[in-house]
């Protein structure tokens, strides 16, 4: 009797926590996956540069690095803007007027990553 009686809640609870599940993996989808190169790998530092993106940067520059509070980062920009990567890590690394400094919550390889995901797969 008593399982019968707690069965609907469970469903209920496995429900809600497949929903929220599947909406925290729609948030991310729309961020550009790195690609896949000709022989089948895929650079692991990418995947973390994406990760650290959907984790930071996304909320503010767009799933998509077009833009929203932050600037647009996409199509190309962060390479004419920063011709060396160095630059474009010293900009995340200390932030500049309403762009937060990183250089305390992420470490260098993090910030490197990330500035290489932005550069090469938005
Ligand atoms: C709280 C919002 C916010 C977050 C989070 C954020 N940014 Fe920004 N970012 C901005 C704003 C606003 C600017 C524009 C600053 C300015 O020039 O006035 C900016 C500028 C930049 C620039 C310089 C763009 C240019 O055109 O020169 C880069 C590069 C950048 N952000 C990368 C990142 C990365 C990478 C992350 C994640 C690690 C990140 N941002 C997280 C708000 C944010």
């Amino acid at each position: 009797m008593l399982r019968c009686r707690r069965l609907p809640r469970l469903l209920l609870l496995i429900a809600a926590v497949a929903s929220i599940s599947a909406a925290g993996a729609c948030a991310a989808d729309d961020v550009p996956e790195v690609p896949v190169a000709a022989d089948g790998s895929v650079d692991p530092v990418l995947v973390d540069g994406r990760r650290v993106y959907i984790d930071r940067c996304a909320n503010c520059h767009g799933n998509d690095g077009g833009g929203g509070r932050g600037t647009k980062l996409s199509d190309g920009l962060m390479i004419r803007r920063y011709p060396g990567i160095d630059e474009q890590v010293q900009v995340i690394a200390d932030g500049v007027r309403a762009m937060p400094a990183f250089d305390e919550v992420l470490d260098i390889a993090q910030i490197v990553a990330v500035a290489r995901y932005t550069r090469e797969v938005l």
